[in-house]
This record gives C-alpha cells, structure tokens and sequence, in this order.
C-alpha cells in the first residue's frame, strides 16, 4: 500500500505509469528484433540463496522480460554455493551465444568477493551495468556503448517526464555515493547539463546543499531522511530509498523522503510505485540493447 500522502495526487509522479509506457514499446522493438534475426532477446538471473526481497525482485524481473516477449531463465544456487561454482556457472553463461543479458542479484552470501563476481560478467551481457568497463564508458561519456545500471537509468526518465532532457541551469543534489545508484546518478545528471553535487554520510551540513536542490535524489536507504525543512519548495524529488519498517504490525516498505511532511516539493516520486517499476523497465531495456550490441 502505498503511504499515506499529503501531497496532492497531482504532484505525485506515477513510476508505474512511465514504466508501462517504456514497456510497451520495448516490446515493439522486441518484436522487430525477433522478425530481423529469428531469436528473441535472452536474460539469466542467477540469484543466491534465499532472501525473500531478493526473491521477489528477481520473480518480477522474469516475469516482465517474458511479457514483453523476451525469453528469460532464472537460476537459483544454494547459500553454500562456492565462489568457483558461481565463477564457473557465468564463464558458461559468457560463451553461449543465446544468452545475451546475465544479471547475478545482489547482495550475494558473505563468502562471495562480489567485485570479482561482477568483473566476469562480459561486459556485453553485464544488462546491470555494474562490470568496471561500462562504469568507465559512462563516466568518459560514451554512454550509447555502454550498458548502464537500470535505476539511475530509470530515475532519469523520471525525471526527463518533468524537466525534458536538457537539464542546463538547474542544481541537482545526489545523496549517497554507491556504485549501483548515487555515482551512476550523478553522471547521468552530469551529462545532461545539470549542475551536480553528492552529498554522504561524511558531508556537514547537508541542508545547506538540499535546499538549493531543483532536483533532489535521495538514495541513502535512511528511512526519514528527508523532510520538509530540506526541500526546496518547487522541487522534484526522486526517492530511491527502499526501507522495510514496521507499520502497525505490518512489515511495509517506505522510501528515504518523508512523503506527510515534504508538501513543499513540486513533484515527488512515491515508494512503492516510483522508481522501483523503472529499474524493471530499464533492465528490459538494457538486455535488447545487449542483444542489439551483440548481434548487430
Ligand atoms: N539488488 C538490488 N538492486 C539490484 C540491481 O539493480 N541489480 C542486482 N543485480 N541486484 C540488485
């Protein structure tokens, strides 16, 4: 269910609604690729161990890839997997020519070293963008030949349904600095014009920066981060966080922005429902892109 607002509906930015949109026509373009070559575009999912989170963002994963008429495999491996197995299983993967995306969901168990793990997906399957080679390619900007991670993808067409692509002129503020979203982000923002700064756990005064925000991305997985004293009025607000909390007996999964007291913002994405149906989306988007890189 979706939290409680007191922000008019109108301000709301319905992720859903953007990803149904993105999907339609990336089942187009599916369609046009199966006529030109006889293949569909292929992702496998390797996910580790149980984690019920993990397990029911990788069942959505499938499940859309398969909609929109792609074919899609997902591979579970036991918690106790060896970091050899798991290696071993995406060199496979890396040489079968049918398989154009491999996406290995994280976190994976302790015993795993995951930087190892993401730098043997081929680049040119790697539908997170995570492998060094396409980080590199987007931070040089040549992001048309690289895969790049799908929420901040997703986040700017979020973001683009409000302020279009140029982004010139306008102060955009990243809080976190992880790899899978607050560096990608900023990039992203970088290069469409935008005046980017990244805010952390270490940054002093992290009001000063945030209230000067045209465009604020809030993705430190800190429930209640955010609230209206750190939001500039007029502002978009794009909420990253997904954080389960405890809501009169109930587990519910809320987002790093104080959606009852940020009234100020000018338009504000909500968790769920937000960003999280766009990194589908995007991963959908990156594995026929994959496909088209690799068979074109
Ligand atoms: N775990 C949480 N988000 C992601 C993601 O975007 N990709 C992968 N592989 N694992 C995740």
């Amino acid at each position: 269910m979706a939290e409680k607002s007191y922000i008019s509906p109108e301000k709301l930015i319905d992720g859903k609604a953007v990803a149904d949109v993105c999907n339609a026509e990336t089942a187009k373009r599916v369609a046009a690729f199966k006529a030109k070559y006889g293949i569909a575009p292929f992702l496998h999912v390797i996910i580790v161990g149980e984690d019920k989170a993990s397990q029911t963002y990788v069942r959505n994963k499938a499940e859309t890839a398969r909609a929109i008429g792609m074919g899609s495999v997902t591979e579970e491996l036991p918690a106790t997997v060896t970091q050899e197995k798991l290696l071993a299983r995406i060199a496979a993967l890396g040489g079968d020519a049918g398989v154009h995306g491999i996406l290995v969901q994280l976190p994976l168990p302790k015993q795993m070293d995951e930087n190892a793990i993401l730098a043997a997906i081929p680049p040119a399957k790697d539908v997170d963008g995570f492998h060094v080679v396409n980080a590199g390619l987007l931070a040089t900007g040549q992001q048309g030949k690289a895969l790049v991670p799908c929420t901040p993808l997703g986040c700017m067409k979020l973001i683009e349904s409000v302020h279009g692509r140029d982004l010139s002129g306008l102060n955009a503020v990243v809080i976190g600095r992880s790899n899978i979203v607050g560096r990608p982000i900023a990039r992203l923002l970088e290069q469409a014009n935008a005046t980017v700064t990244i805010l952390h756990s270490r940054t002093r005064n992290a009001r000063a920066f945030t209230a000067s925000a045209d465009i604020l991305v809030a993705a430190a997985g800190k429930r209640g981060l955010i609230s209206e004293a750190d939001v500039k009025p007029g502002a978009t607000v794009v909420d990253v966080g997904i954080n389960v909390v405890e809501e009169g007996g109930k587990r519910m999964v809320r987002g790093d922005v104080d959606n009852a007291g940020v009234a100020a913002a000018g338009r504000i994405t909500p968790v769920p429902g937000g960003v999280g149906p766009m990194t589908i989306a995007m991963l959908m988007e990156n594995t026929l892109k994959a496909a088209e890189l690799q068979t074109g």
